[in-house]
């Protein structure tokens, strides 16, 4: 399979492909999540901006997977869907897609998607072109990965049947995951440490039954609700971003590059995707 990865951040979707596919093309307007892929993995990534790219300028690919920003439709922000600026580039992909119309087509979003004026856009365009499409929410806990990240779906194909992934009890647990002791820059401000243990949502590292809450692009930077806290050896700590990246699913190489600020490095790995969500919903393209 050759695939176009758009919005393409640390490459969730790259993680998740077979050995015989190829990326064709990765493509994110960020300096960081560029270089960081670049590092990662050696498919073609481009630095620019989605909103820009004409159709002659777009690659031959069986699979479009993306991943459009998701502030246009968050609770945390104003729900402006297709007005927000930021939906720009999604709309422009939108018109880019009826000029190829690629075999695949998948995305992934908050769950506030779902049902949105964005989601109806491409659901009629979908339908409209003949594609097969299931749509729906899916968490790495539903995997048996000992982590909460409930996201929006979709899969569509001109030649396949897309279908819901089926749900698996808890196979890995937590402590795989983790670090022995605490990785370096962990540790949390003693100010907010004084003011939020109460409300911080914590997982015990030796706890095999845990499931860690969402890690969100705002972790070590929002301190509550945007991830869960570790007590480890006696002591709170952060998870390291090496650790969130192993909860979701990316393979033990992929590092975050050593000069990324921490607030940088934590806003990467929260704004990516489960690794093993992509590849459950992108196994029926493979039958
Ligand atoms: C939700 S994240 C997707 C992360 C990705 N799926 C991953 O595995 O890390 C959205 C990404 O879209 C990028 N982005 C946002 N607006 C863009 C635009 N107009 N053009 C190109 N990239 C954009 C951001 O830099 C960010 O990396």
């Amino acid at each position: 399979m050759q695939v176009l990865e758009w919005f393409s951040g640390l490459g969730g979707c790259t993680a998740a492909l077979r050995p015989t596919d190829s990326v064709v093309q990765a493509i994110d307007q960020d300096e960081m999540a560029h270089r960081t892929y670049t590092q990662w993995w050696s498919h073609p990534c481009i630095r620019r901006n989605v909103a820009h790219i004409k159709p002659a300028a777009v690659p031959q690919a069986d699979l479009w997977w993306m991943s459009p920003p998701c502030q246009p439709y968050s609770i945390r922000g104003r729900q402006q869907d297709l007005a927000d600026r930021r939906s720009g580039a999604y709309l422009r992909l939108l018109e880019l897609m009826d000029a190829h119309k690629p075999q695949h087509i998948a995305l992934e979003n908050v769950p506030w998607f779902e049902g949105s004026q964005g989601h109806q856009r491409l659901a009629t365009w979908l339908e409209a072109n003949g594609y097969a499409v299931w749509s729906g929410c899916l968490s790495p806990a539903d995997l048996g990965i000992p982590m909460v990240r409930r996201r929006f779906f979709l899969v569509a194909s001109q030649t396949h049947t897309p279908c819901a992934p089926a749900h698996q009890p808890l196979a890995k647990r937590l402590p795989a995951f983790l670090s022995a002791s605490a990785p370096q820059d962990t540790d949390i401000d003693p100010d907010v440490l004084a003011r939020f243990t109460d409300a911080f949502h914590t997982v015990d590292a030796d706890d095999k039954d845990a499931i860690a809450a969402c890690f969100t692009g705002a972790y070590a930077r929002s301190p509550v609700y945007a991830g869960s806290y570790l007590r480890q050896n006696g002591k709170l700590r952060l998870f390291s971003p090496h650790e969130i990246l192993a909860l979701m699913g990316f393979p033990p190489q992929c590092r975050m590059p050593s000069d990324l600020p921490r607030r940088k490095a934590y806003k990467l790995v929260g704004n990516s995707v489960s690794v093993d969500c992509v590849r459950a919903v992108l196994a029926p393209l493979y039958l």
